[in-house]
């Protein structure tokens, strides 16, 4: 997909600014504070429905300003020009997709398909299990239709089963809830298994490029309970009377984690903070690749203050990967990045100062 027009109002430092994008790279430089960052915070906010820093209601919205706007207009194969908008004023939310009001924001999401890489995407490698879950199911809310109604049914159940807990409630009621988590559950893990299985491959086809010294790599799933043991109605039913102790369920697919290993690193643990960037980049990489086969066009990419993200040597190889993907790129940092030039054919360079982005000639 092809971002052509990007606006954004209210928006932290900006009044109003407007960035025609160009196919392939876009390079946004500015100084410090210069609002760098926002911009891809916007088109990330306007496609996962959150930012990757803070709530909206944590300041996202310009001060003075009653809400923050993002519209945006792109382009994809064998469809016309198409277009979004949100309005957000830190409480309450409005949006429109083609001209028509939207009901949940999961719309927008499935309409735009937007990965980020930004400073704290190593978490997703280093953090807690929760990002890891968050990749898995954005990916897999991308790529298959059935997993957002699993999901749904699955958090809707589980909503009702820790109510149930907390009012200690008959027997009868929590049989009910629970054959209804397990079996949304069940098939949800399912899911997130083969989705998995389609990672790996990308994943491994990509590695060599980006972080070469970590030789092979392998992806698993920990479910999120002992699934070799157990099927989930049993798990849930074995767990009941500590759960029922805790006032939650403690064991389940809002549990998982997603697992790698690579043949010549350590472990999550051991890895550096640079080793966990690299790695996050790679396992962000290879899920847009493989949205790209499945959806037929990539989705855009997103690179916040690349250049002091890593260092040269693997700049230059995420460089080439990007060069070579074909997909449409934003890029910020405070320089030009060096080794642009000589993979892009050809770089749309913004100038962020005093909240307005300029398009350089
Ligand atoms: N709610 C708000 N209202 C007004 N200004 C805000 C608000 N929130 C943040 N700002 C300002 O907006 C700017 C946000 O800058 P941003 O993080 O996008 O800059 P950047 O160019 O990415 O900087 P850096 O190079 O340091 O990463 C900062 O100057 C900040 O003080
Ligand atoms: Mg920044």
């Amino acid at each position: 997909m092809l971002i052509r027009c990007l606006r954004i109002q209210g928006f932290r430092r900006f009044e109003e600014v407007e960035l025609l994008l160009q196919p392939g790279f876009n390079l946004i430089t500015g100084d410090n504070g210069s609002g760098k960052t926002t911009v891809l915070e916007a088109l990330h906010l306007l496609a996962h429905g959150r930012s990757f820093r803070g709530r909206v209601r944590d300041g996202l919205v310009r001060q003075g300003d009653p809400a923050l706007q993002v519209y945006v207009e792109w382009s994809q194969p064998d469809r016309p020009l198409r277009r979004a908008g949100l309005r957000h004023t830190g409480s309450a939310w409005g949006a429109r997709l083609d001209g028509v009001d939207v009901q949940q924001l999961s719309q927008l999401c499935e309409a735009l398909a937007v990965v980020s890489f930004e400073p704290g995407s190593h978490t997703l490698v280093d953090g807690g299990s929760e990002g890891r879950r968050r990749y898995l199911d954005w990916g897999l809310f991308h790529v298959e239709h059935g997993f957002m109604p699993q999901w749904r049914r699955y958090a809707r159940a589980l909503k009702q089963r820790n109510a149930l807990l907390r009012q200690a409630s008959g027997k009868a009621q929590l049989d009910a809830w629970e054959h209804e988590l397990a079996q949304s559950g069940e098939a949800l893990t399912q899911q997130r298994e083969l989705y998995l299985s389609d990672l790996q491959r990308h994943l491994a086809r990509l590695l060599p490029d980006l972080l070469p010294a970590a030789g092979t790599v392998e992806l698993s799933l920990q479910p999120g309970w002992r699934r070799q043991d157990f099927a989930l109605a049993d798990a849930l039913l074995l767990g009941r009377d500590r759960d029922l102790a805790l006032g939650h369920t403690s064991v389940g697919p809002h549990r998982a984690d997603v697992k790698f290993v690579l043949r010549d690193l350590p472990g999550r643990e051991g890895l550096s903070r640079g080793q966990a960037k690299q790695l996050a980049l790679s396992l962000l990489l290879a899920q847009a690749a493989h949205l790209a086969d499945v959806m037929g066009h990539w989705p855009v990419l997103q690179f916040d203050d690349l250049g002091s993200e890593l260092d040269r040597h693997h700049q230059r190889l995420a460089l080439d990967v990007l060069a070579a993907s074909g997909a449409q790129i934003v890029v910020t940092g405070t320089e030009p990045l060096p080794g642009l030039d000589a993979v892009a054919a050809s770089v749309a360079r913004f100038h962020v100062e005093h909240a307005h982005a300029q398009l350089l000639a």
